[in-house]
């Protein structure tokens, strides 16, 4: 199963620029923003007609658009049970697909997002220490994440395998923020794989 590739979306620029706009409008405190802010379809499919099109000639449902905020995190000692991040390694288990592609808005170059070859038995014992209704995710303690895999820099839109134990390893310190489009299946990303 691939674990990542980069998508080509014609002019994604426009879909970066168009959502950073709205982004910015509804929420001009970046530091009250929460790691994920959904984004209504609409909102995309009036502000960027072309993304709109380029969709539905990939045959591409859209079940939901999302907005992640992840933040540096200065040392492991400050997280919790309760912190979710994307620089912690996790698996997206609330996710119903495997795939989604993300489209990056700001701060993404630098950043590294990487695979872990992480063991089952790891994986049991940091869902059940992890997992809240709040928070259906599945993150490993740091040090048992396993082998790095395969890791890419998203400075353009990319298919990723949210199921493997992946994460986001920040470079920066100011918040990194990317599109996330989650679609009705996983068939219809299938060909671009
Ligand atoms: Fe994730």
């Amino acid at each position: 199963m691939k674990l990542w590739t980069y998508l080509d979306i014609p002019n994604w620029e426009n879909i970066r620029d168009e959502v950073n706009t709205w982004f910015a409008q509804e929420y001009p405190n970046i530091e009250e923003v929460k790691m994920l802010t959904f984004l209504p379809n609409q909102v995309i499919f009036n502000a960027v007609p072309s993304f709109k099109l380029w969709l539905d000639e990939n045959n591409i449902e859209v079940i939901g658009f999302g907005i992640f905020t992840f933040r540096y995190t200065e040392t492991t000692e400050n997280i919790t049970e309760n912190t979710y991040g994307g620089n912690i390694v996790h698996t997206d288990l609330a996710n119903p697909t495997t795939y989604r592609f993300n489209i990056p808005l700001m701060n993404t170059i630098g950043s590294v997002t990487e695979f872990f070859d992480s063991p089952i038995e790891k994986a049991i014992e940091a869902a059940n220490a992890s997992a809240t209704e709040d928070s259906p995710t599945r993150m490993w303690k740091f040090g048992d994440e396993g082998p790095l895999l395969d890791s890419f820099v998203l400075d353009r839109p990319a298919i990723l395998n949210v199921k493997v134990p992946h994460r986001v390893r920040m470079t920066n310190r100011l918040p990194r923020i990317c599109l996330t489009v989650c679609p009705a299946n996983d068939e219809q990303l299938l060909k671009f794989l």
